[in-house]
């Protein structure tokens, strides 16, 4: 059980959501960035996710944005335009309070309801076992294993490649 409230980010919450990605970026593997990334970064992913009509979630707890979740296209070329890959940060001193469990009901329930999710993608480094253990009890299927296809923290990265499917119904080619 969580106290958070969740609901969807404005762009008066990028400057958090920019804390916590920064946070990522400096200290987990969660995130293959090694630069620390300015506003423009988080405005840029806001304005293109929006018209996209994909959603970014924000849990807030006291008024404070503890964490956030999101999907995107998987891949940019058409063909893949049912598939999306998701995300979810929540700020180290919020862990274990349930806040990724509440993001990513909502973003799931938000993914089915769309009719436009066929498969969700999480992508996860592969020693992250409490990621893999919060998708595994949202229905995620581990599908694939990739050695090796990072380098952060003078180590190599392996990813770990799971998936959720929904029904949709397909009307046009
Ligand atoms: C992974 C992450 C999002 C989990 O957020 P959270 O709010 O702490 O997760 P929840 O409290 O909802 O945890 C739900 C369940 O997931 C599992 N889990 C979460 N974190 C875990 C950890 N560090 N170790 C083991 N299991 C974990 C547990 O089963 C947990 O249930 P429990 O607390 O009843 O045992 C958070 O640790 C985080 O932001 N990490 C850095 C970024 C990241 O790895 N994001 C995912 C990228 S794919």
């Amino acid at each position: 059980m969580t106290d958070a409230v969740v609901r969807d980010a404005d762009p008066d919450d990028l400057p958090a959501i920019l804390a916590i990605h920064n946070a990522n970026i400096a200290t987990s593997t969660a995130i293959w960035d090694i630069e620390q990334v300015g506003i423009d970064n988080r405005v840029d992913w806001f304005r293109d996710r929006t018209a996209a009509a994909m959603p970014i979630l924000v849990a807030e707890v006291d008024g404070e944005v503890a964490g956030y979740a999101s999907y995107g296209q998987w891949r940019p070329k058409v063909g893949y335009r049912f598939c999306v890959e998701n995300s979810v940060y929540v700020a180290e001193r919020f862990h274990r309070r349930g806040l990724a469990t509440a993001l990513l009901t909502e973003l799931i329930d938000r993914a089915a309801r769309s009719g436009r999710v066929h498969t969700m993608i999480a992508a996860i480094e592969s020693g992250n076992t409490g990621s893999i253990t919060l998708h595994e009890r949202f229905g995620f299927a581990i599908v694939g294993q990739l050695p090796e296809v990072g380098h952060k923290f003078d180590r190599w990265m392996d990813l770990t490649l799971m998936q959720r499917t929904f029904p949709v119904e397909v009307t046009s080619a």
